[in-house]
């Protein structure tokens, strides 16, 4: 597969559409930076875009929106988010807040956290797409894992060609810089990343904001980037590696051949795919931490694919104190 590259106008506008439609992976221009877009909403379209990157680990990422009241959709606006929205959307500024109950986003994409960042991105060709899609995007910055995010057509095609379906032709980005990410916690804004809109047009609206310390003692505030994505983490116990399932577990199992004696089992991927598996996998970890059983057992996953971050992840998450 070679992406197609898309002309910026509506014949190219609707062929994002069908493509984004049919959980194909389309790169899109925002104002920022270009985005590796898929249907948020898809489970096994966003876990390709994990495969895409090449990512080694699952990052919780931005759910894109055609203006604020499919925002408020997604995730709970409190006064300050819909102030921020108000001045800035579309714009460089995206907001972590909490996720709603009825939210239709694939938890793959929030990385099984609670919180959902959404943003809307400030691009005539990407704001049709949305409109006419009529659902969110999920799109991290459209680059191989580790490389330089892309803001022209041209870079995407070299970084990604061989991986996508297509990419839609917007020019070049006119911020060039990936947007500011604030987390609101508690009515509290907090900068969690630097970046297109400057910290003070923010702070003009909502006063200084928190900046988190990578130090802070008090266990209610949030300590750092990395830890204020902090990763999901399940209830009950989870036994890695485990082939010999007890009755008191509950067995997240992976390929065809699953053992038996397991209370309930569910399987991330009965042929041993390790882009379904990731697709599945915080959807069935919260669905089994929710029973009566004592653990969760999980299968071994092989290193392949995306099952180095399924494996990444599962080690957090069995050992939730580490952060
Ligand atoms: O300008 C941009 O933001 C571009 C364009 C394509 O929109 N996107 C982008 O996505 O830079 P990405 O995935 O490369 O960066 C998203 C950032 C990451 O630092 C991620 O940790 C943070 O947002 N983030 C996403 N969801 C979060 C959450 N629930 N809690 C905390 N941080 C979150
Ligand atoms: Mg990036």
């Amino acid at each position: 597969m070679t992406a197609r590259v898309l002309a910026g106008d509506a014949t190219g506008v609707a062929e994002a559409v069908a493509l984004l439609r049919a959980g194909e992976l389309v790169a899109l221009p925002t104002e920022t930076v270009y985005g590796l877009a898929a249907d948020a909403t898809q489970d096994a379209a966003v876990a390709a875009i994990f495969a895409a990157k090449g990512r080694p680990q699952f990052n919780p990422l931005i759910a894109h929106v055609a203006d604020q009241a499919a925002a408020a959709r997604l995730v709970e606006m409190d006064s300050l988010a819909s102030q921020l929205a108000e001045r800035f959307w579309p714009g460089p500024l995206t907001l972590v807040l909490p996720r709603r109950r009825d939210c239709a986003v694939s938890w793959l994409a929030g990385a099984g956290l609670d919180t959902l960042a959404v943003r809307v991105p400030d691009h005539p060709l990407t704001l049709a797409v949305l409109r006419q899609l009529g659902k969110p995007l999920a799109a991290p910055s459209a680059n191989p894992s580790g490389r330089l995010s892309p803001t022209t057509a041209r870079h995407v095609h070299d970084g990604l060609g061989e991986r996508i379906a297509a990419v839609l032709d917007g020019g070049p980005c006119a911020v060039g810089l990936e947007s500011t990410v604030v987390q609101i916690v508690d009515g509290v804004p907090w900068l969690l990343r630097p970046g297109g809109l400057p910290r003070a047009a923010i702070e003009a609206i909502v006063g200084p904001l928190r900046q988190a310390a990578a130090d802070a003692e008090d266990s209610h505030q949030p300590r750092s980037p990395g830890q204020l994505a902090s990763h999901y983490a399940p209830r009950l116990p989870l036994r890695l590696h485990a082939n010999d399932p007890q009755p008191d577990e509950a067995l997240l199992a992976f390929g065809p051949a699953v053992p038996a004696g397991a209370a309930t089992v569910l399987n991330l991927s009965p042929r041993g795919d390790t882009t379904e598996a990731a697709a599945h996998l915080f959807d069935y970890l919260r669905r089994l931490d929710d029973g009566p059983w004592r653990a969760i057992a999980v299968m071994p996953i092989p290193p392949t694919g995306l099952g180095e971050a399924i494996a990444d992840r599962l080690r957090r998450a069995a050992t939730p104190t580490d952060g």
